[in-house]
């Protein structure tokens, strides 16, 4: 899909994809401004003009301009007084910044920049604008160059401003969460004010996730038009509401109070905002974002994501090479696909306090190396995998006393330990080329097929002498540079992103990363929450999922083990309990459970999501994934309830006249499934708390 001349109007274009328009231009009143004109429902070629009439001309008083929040990018400068998505002091402190347009330049027929310039200070601003065929996703950036000879320093440089237009309201829907309770989903009512979501943390953080979506819609209809940002630092996305009436949201890296330099000659690049425009509700929305991470985001997206068994909440830091192929050889016979060793193994990590950053193996338990225990699991016929947290050290590790400077650090502040951990700075070319060599060197050495890329605590005191603020971008785009050149370099490599859980999910690391461990807390009915609004933006093959001990060690509940593998075979399944302790029955449940799993995998991890009803974990529940001929349904009750359940399960996206058969050989027309819906057995009242079923369905006969 191209970005086009707007026909009959100067320096106007519009970017269209398969079912939307987003319209904008140069202001014809006043070169200083690029505004947004629309962003909605495709409009035919001969329309398109008259979206742009009057954009902004109908209102001005002295006190408010009424362009403020149509702007691609606002600045800090000139008669603007929302939130700036560009805010910069020249030399002399001189702060309005004050740009003028002089060229839109195309990068292929889906890409078109816009070039802007402040002609006295020499600040050069390019706003890229890109569409694909395939995906009704809108990519934008922001690139400054400083072609002065005076460094120039930027306190925010966002990757774009979105203007919602009226009919999308004020609601909105977002996650927010904290340590073991990741991606709950929030929404409300934005309030009239500026709403900022944003992590000071280093990281995408637990607390928030760079999107946001507005609409007055509801699961299943309803337009939603969404924006979030693909980055995996700190970050900050603003949702202003203006007492006028308008909704703007800027989107970009960095946080409140970073100034960063832009010496002369250098540029800077935002990571990509991204905004989509959908009807069919919540769900569809979801839908296109799995379909745009999918097309154009995931690394490997064609792949199924193997069964994994992960040992660290069986062995903790008790990691050994007989404990490890104990657990390995019960993997193996449940039909587990890849085993990752995870901390402990290196150094002399034998808990927390020690060892992190001696990324050899521990002397004492491994004094032949890993060779034998990754050659015990291939022989198992299992792939093998490493945990690693390669942007931190302890204190007292060889690394850090030789390299005390490697650390993000101020002269003369302390350094504050957590998790008794410190940050190296990956802004550095020697610490990239340090952690580069020996993550290599390990995945050589070894023949590893999947790294978990771990990351244990948020930045503090974070002074890089050399750099400066730039230290919250250039941290992140080392660790983007260090996965990219180890995928480049071990194309079979394959690499989970964690963070504490789930602190690193978001469209920056799943470019370089196939999956995201969600969350610590394994707990299946808190883990259904979780997983709902992770679904909101992230595909299900991402989203690593374990089956773990019960009573669960985070929450102390005990749930049943069917229950736990119906809740972790929504996403990508993974087993992380203590194998040698389950009974003979727990593992024939298990085996069976894995492979039904197996059977359905393509169509949970590739297929088209549902979430049908209920609130996951605390209601019953059902979501439903459909891939050509069948449909996996997994449905949940978490409790027994007082009130009767529903009774039956309405199904979506069926072809109405098609015949669907069950495992059982049972066929109902696709419009019977939709509309009166099927019984699940696990919703009947009178049961025992946790039930939970998977039905499997089949398309057997076409409609026409
Ligand atoms: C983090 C991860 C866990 C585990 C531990 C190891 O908390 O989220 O899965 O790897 O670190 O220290």
């Amino acid at each position: 899909m191209p970005v086009i001349p707007v026909p009959g109007r100067q320096r106007t274009w519009a970017a269209l994809t398969p079912a939307t328009a987003y319209v904008f231009g140069v202001e014809s009143a006043d070169d200083t401004r690029v505004v947004q004109h629309y962003w909605g429902p495709r409009l035919p070629g001969a329309a398109l003009a008259e979206v742009t009439a009057g954009a902004t001309a109908w209102f001005v008083t002295g006190f408010h301009d009424p362009a403020d929040a149509t702007e691609l990018l606002p600045v800090d400068g000139g008669r603007r007084w929302g939130v700036p998505s560009l805010q910069a002091v020249y030399p002399g402190g001189v702060r309005s910044v004050e740009l003028s347009f002089e060229q839109a330049v195309e990068h292929g027929p889906g890409e078109l920049e816009l070039v802007l310039r402040d002609q006295v200070h020499g600040l050069r601003v390019g706003l890229g604008v890109r569409v694909h065929d395939d995906t009704d996703v809108i990519e934008r950036w922001t690139e400054v160059t400083n072609e002065s000879g005076e460094p120039v320093h930027l306190l925010r440089l966002d990757s774009g401003a979105w203007a919602l237009p009226e009919q999308a309201g004020t609601r909105y829907a977002g996650v927010a969460g904290a340590w073991g309770r990741e991606t709950r989903l929030h929404r409300g009512e934005l309030p009239v004010g500026e709403t900022t979501f944003t992590s000071r943390t280093g990281t995408t953080s637990h607390r928030a996730n760079p999107w946001i979506m507005i609409g007055d819609a509801g699961e299943s209809g309803g337009e939603v038009w969404s924006i979030a940002l693909a980055w995996s630092g700190s970050w900050r996305l603003t949702a202003q509401r203006r007492p006028e009436g308008d909704v703007a949201v800027t989107a970009g890296f960095g946080h409140d109070g970073l100034t960063w330099p832009l010496a002369p000659g250098a540029a800077l690049r935002t990571p990509p905002v991204l905004g989509l425009h959908t009807t069919g509700g919540y769900g569809a929305a979801s839908r296109a974002w799995h379909a745009y991470a999918r097309g154009h985001v995931l690394p490997t997206p064609a792949e199924e994501r193997p069964v994994l068994y992960n040992s660290w909440e069986a062995t903790g830091f008790d990691v050994t090479e007989d404990g490890q192929l104990a657990l390995a050889r019960r993997a193996a016979e449940l039909g587990v696909e890849l085993f990752v060793v995870d901390d402990g193994w290196f150094g002399a990590r034998t808990d927390d306090t020690r060892g992190l950053g001696d990324w050899w193996p521990n002397p004492d338990r491994f004094p032949q190396g890993l060779g034998k225990l990754f050659d015990g699991v291939r022989d198992l016929g299992m792939r093998a995998g490493l945990w690693v947290e390669p942007e931190m050290v302890n204190p007292d590790s060889d690394l850090y006393r030789e390299h005390p400077d490697w650390t993000l650090h101020y002269p003369g502040r302390r350094r504050d330990t957590m998790r008794n951990q410190l940050v190296l700075n990956f802004g550095r070319d020697d610490v990239r080329a340090w952690a580069l060599a020996w993550l290599d060197g390990l995945v050589t050495e070894y023949g590893l097929d999947y790294l978990k890329w771990d990351m244990n605590r948020s930045f503090s005191q974070a002074g890089w002498a050399e750099g400066g603020d730039l230290l919250w971008i250039e941290h992140t785009l080392g660790v983007y540079a260090i996965m990219d050149e180890l995928r480049a370099r071990h194309p079979g490599l394959r690499i989970e992103s964690c963070s504490g859980g789930g602190g690193r999910a978001d469209l920056g690391i799943l470019r370089r990363t196939d999956q995201v461990w969600t969350s610590d807390n394994t707990d299946a009915r808190d883990r259904q929450a979780i997983q709902e609004g992770f679904s909101y933006l992230y595909p299900a093959s991402t989203m690593s999922c374990w089956v773990t001990d019960g009573p669960n060690p985070v929450t102390g509940r005990e749930v049943p083990l069917r229950y736990r593998f119906h809740v972790a075979m929504a996403g990508t399944l993974g087993i992380g309990g203590d194998l040698t302790r389950w009974s003979e029955e727990e593992l024939a449940e298990a085996r069976e459970l894995v492979a039904a799993y197996k059977e359905v995998r393509p169509v949970i991890q590739h297929g088209e999501l549902r979430r049908l009803t209920g609130t996951p974990g605390v209601t019953v529940s059902a979501v439903q994934y459909t891939l050509g001929d069948r449909v996996v349904v997994l449905a949940y009750n978490p409790y027994k309830l007082d009130e009767r359940p529903p009774r039956r399960l309405r199904l979506e996206g069926l072809d109405p006249d098609a015949v669907y058969e069950d495992g059982a050989g049972a066929r109902r027309h696709g419009a019977a499934l939709m509309h009166h819906g099927l019984t699940p057995a696990s919703w009947a009242p009178f049961g025992p708390d946790y039930r939970s079923e998977m039905v499997v369905l089949r398309r057997v006969q076409d409609g026409s």
